[in-house]
């Protein structure tokens, strides 16, 4: 069986991190989309409340899983017999820090591979934080994250 993590923070989750999950889930056996406890982060939302969100849009794709980890990614990866990391590429300026980690990871865990997958042209703008700061300043979001995405940020705002 071969498993990948999809590892992230998922702050929140948009339509560029869902391509990367539904892509990926056709090539391994099961995708376990792992978001990370990041005590130096001050998120909009909880570890349980993205987990949540994630399960909501994953929910017709059978094959991925939802999990939460802390610590470091290859020791996740060594606990859960997964034989890949995923990642998604936007532009060049991703990818000197994506290759940082995918050699340390690498280092850690000389079994781990990481795959890239290169973004869908659509989304390559496209990050959770773009996201936050266009809807701070009331700008529309529609098309860029899941309506269950854009419900539950306008929750977080009425409260
Ligand atoms: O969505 P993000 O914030 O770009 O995801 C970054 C993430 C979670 C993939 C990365 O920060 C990570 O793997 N953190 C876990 C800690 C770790 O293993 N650090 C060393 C990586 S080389």
């Amino acid at each position: 069986m071969r498993i990948a993590v999809y590892p992230g923070s998922f702050d929140p989750v948009t339509n560029g991190h869902l391509d990367i999950i539904k892509r990926s889930s056709r090539l391994f056996d099961k995708v376990i989309v792992a978001v990370l406890h990041n005590a130096s982060k001050t998120p909009l939302f909880t570890v349980e409340e993205k987990m949540d969100l994630l399960s909501q849009v994953t929910s017709d794709i059978t094959n991925v899983e939802i999990d939460s980890f802390s610590g470091l990614l290859a020791d996740y990866v060594m606990e859960n017999k997964i034989s890949s990391i995923v990642k998604g590429l936007r532009a060049v300026s991703d990818f000197e820090y994506e290759l940082q980690m995918a050699l340390m990871n690498r280092k850690l865990n000389p079994d781990v591979e990481t795959i890239f997958m290169m973004t869908s042209g659509e989304y390559s703008y496209l990050s959770s934080s773009i996201v936050k700061e266009v809807f701070k300043f009331n700008g529309c979001i529609k098309g860029l994250v899941p309506d269950e995405v854009i419900d539950a940020m306008k929750k977080k705002v009425s409260l």
